[in-house]
């Protein structure tokens, strides 16, 4: 069933584990990553950019086409249709018009006071319509779609304590040294700050920038209170990979389906693998 986020983090945050946020490109990403959730048995985040619903034609076109492929692919697992980095109040509002069930809203660039305005406005519309918030603090590294930060930031406890408390968000996403797009050397993580914010506000916490973050680096942030973390780069590397090898291979092949089911293929294998390395497997 399509579900808000709340339940699905709340549970994960009790288990010790994490759900992951898996970013849709196109029909094809949507297929491999619901298919991995259901043949795994996992909650499932389908994570939805600004520059990805543009993409895709709108709003409107991604609840459909996932509303369509949840019914004939028989999905039965819960999975939650998410505005990723939602850049407005408006954007949000539109996100949930169109049937999403989810939405972040990151005013994490604005003020504090502002970001929290913001985000108290969010909140409120989305809890009427039964959706659930993420909201963001302090500055994720790297570039994705229309979110380009210079440098990183580290999320301030005492704000983020604030922020949940004025607010009511559903969970929140600390920026503690991860970057969106492959990382430079190792990641440094901030989970002295991680565990105090986890246990501050009590909210799950949600892992931006979860493309090249080493296994004992995910064990640690669930263990500091992470419920999601979200992958887009690695499927994006896994699918690109698939269709240079398969179009390599075959110079003259021209039929669409002939490298884009290699590349739905190896999408379905990468989230696959994330759902374990997780431990959102046998969860649904
Ligand atoms: O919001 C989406 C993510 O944080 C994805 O990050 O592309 O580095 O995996 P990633
Ligand atoms: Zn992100």
């Amino acid at each position: 069933p399509l579900v808000s986020m709340t339940e699905m983090l709340n549970k994960a945050k009790d288990g010790g584990y994490a759900v992951g946020q898996f970013n849709l490109n196109n029909l094809e990403f949507t297929q491999a990553i619901l298919m991995a959730a259901e043949e795994e048995k996992s909650p499932v985040i389908l994570g939805v950019s600004e520059g990805a619903a543009r993409y895709m034609s709108g709003f409107t076109t991604v609840v459909s086409m996932v509303k369509g492929l949840m019914h004939d692919l028989n999905i039965t697992v819960p999975v939650a249709i998410h505005l990723d980095h939602g850049s407005s109040y408006d954007k949000c509002k539109e996100a949930i018009d169109a049937g999403f069930t989810s939405v972040m809203i990151d005013a994490s660039h604005d003020p504090f006071d502002v970001n929290i305005e913001t985000t108290k406005k969010v909140v409120e519309y989305a809890h009427s319509k039964g959706v659930s918030v993420e909201a963001e603090l302090g500055v994720v590294g790297g570039q994705e779609d229309d979110v380009v930060a210079e440098g990183v930031i580290y999320a301030d406890p005492e704000e983020c304590k604030t922020l949940v408390k004025e607010t009511g968000i559903d969970c929140l996403a600390p920026a503690l040294g991860s970057v969106h797009g492959p990382y430079k050397g190792e990641p440094n993580l901030g989970f002295k700050e991680m565990e105090e914010i986890g246990a501050a506000t009590g909210v799950p916490l949600v892992l931006h920038g979860g493309t090249g973050i080493p296994t004992k680096d995910i064990q640690k942030a669930i263990s500091f209170g992470t419920a999601k973390i979200n992958v887009n780069t690695e499927n994006q590397i896994a699918s690109a990979k698939a269709v240079r090898e398969t179009l390599a291979a075959k110079t003259e092949e021209y039929d669409p389906r002939k490298y884009l089911g290699p590349a739905r293929d190896a999408i379905k294998t990468t989230v696959q693998g994330k759902m374990r390395e997780f431990g959102s497997s046998n969860q649904a």
